[in-house]
């Protein structure tokens, strides 16, 4: 059989294939970004789970809903991120997780060989998007203050036109760095001069250690598409994301929404709506996560540094990912088998201790 393009543009998603290697019982994977289960609030869902299918009588939460999302967990979202990025935002649309936000958007602005600007190394998800969608990618490099934004603008000078320029702008996935004050400022200015779209994918924001991670890109220009998630602060399993932006775009997302699922579900966006809008919970349960998240993030980097010589590891002041650089092999490069044999050894050693 012949199947479309499209498909055959896809390639094996790595994502998938690590979900499928840490469904195997004996692996403990550090590799994606899953949220600890212990720390996702099993039981609150459930109580408030019960008390939506309570409340919500049989139009309520098992009925199909808008496709734009139920509007009380609009109406949270729109709250929360106006206050966030410091400017009214209206118009949010509930997505079946922010995976769900970045694929429409692709689809809703791209054409085959249009230019997308990605970060390197970039997430993983988005990178799949992208060339389901056709696009021409572009890989900016990123250190220790994020996207390299001042390459940027030497590629745009040069002539880059791209339609999108995807960050994960806080706590980045796999890089585990955040993009800089300046840097959101200048990349947010070069969306206006050059009228490419910044695709702001963050789904880590609230997940800082420490403090507040700085304004977001969206706070200084409109031509941001932001994306949300409730995955790495609640569960993953509630499949809900968001975003919002251009109203062109919102509306073109939403129409593609509806060939694709017609509705995000009504339970999880109920049961979404109730605990983000239960401000004291939310803010007690963001603390308690934080805190075991950072003293974990030690816990590992103490055990990178003790156990694996040579290997050098970021320090995370939020969100999920540390960066780790091997030692060269023989020939002078990282290879994975240099990568390989510095494990071994390390497990070897920690085997023969007893550990
Ligand atoms: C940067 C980034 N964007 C989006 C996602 C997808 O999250 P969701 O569960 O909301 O679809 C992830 C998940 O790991 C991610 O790391």
């Amino acid at each position: 059989m012949t199947l479309s393009t499209a498909v055959r543009a896809v390639r094996g998603s790595a994502i998938r294939d690590l979900l499928a290697l840490t469904a195997r019982p004996e692996v403990i994977s550090l590799a994606g970004g899953l949220p600890a289960a212990d720390l996702m609030p099993r039981a609150r869902i459930a109580a408030v789970t019960a008390d939506v299918l309570d409340d919500t009588g049989p139009q309520g939460a098992l009925q199909y809903g808008e496709t734009a999302g139920l509007a009380a967990l609009r109406a949270v979202l729109a709250g929360q991120e106006s206050a966030r990025c410091a400017r009214p935002v209206d118009r949010v649309l509930v997505t079946s997780g922010s995976q769900q936000a970045l694929d429409l958007l692709a689809r809703a602005v791209l054409d085959p060989g249009d230019p997308v600007v990605v970060e390197s190394p970039a997430y993983v998800g988005a990178l799949q998007v992208f060339q389901a969608a056709g696009a021409a990618l572009h890989p900016v490099p990123l250190d220790d203050g994020g996207m390299r934004v001042d390459v940027l603008a030497d590629r745009l000078r040069a002539g880059l036109r791209p339609r999108l320029v995807h960050t994960v702008s806080t706590f980045h996935n796999p890089r585990g760095v955040t993009l800089a004050p300046e840097r959101r400022v200048r990349l947010a200015g070069l969306a206006e001069r050059y009228g490419f779209l910044v695709v702001e994918d963050d789904p880590y924001g609230l997940l800082a250690f420490d403090g507040d991670p700085p304004a977001p890109v969206a706070a200084h220009s409109d031509r941001v598409v932001r994306l949300g998630s409730a995955s790495k602060t609640l569960a993953p399993a509630l499949r809900v994301g968001w975003l919002h932006g251009p109203a062109e775009v919102m509306a073109a997302v939403e129409l593609l929404k509806q060939c694709t699922d017609l509705c995000t579900s009504s339970l999880t966006q109920a049961v979404a709506a109730r605990l983000l809008a239960d401000t004291a919970w939310f803010e007690a349960h963001l603390r308690t996560v934080r805190r075991a998240v950072a003293g974990r993030a030690a816990a590992f980097t103490a055990a990178v540094a003790a156990h694996l010589p040579g290997v050098s590891c970021s320090t995370p002041s939020g969100g999920m990912f540390c960066w780790l650089e091997f030692p060269p092999g023989p020939g002078g490069t990282v290879t994975d088998t240099a990568a390989e044999e510095v494990i071994v050894e390390a497990v070897r050693r920690l085997a023969g201790a007893g550990t």
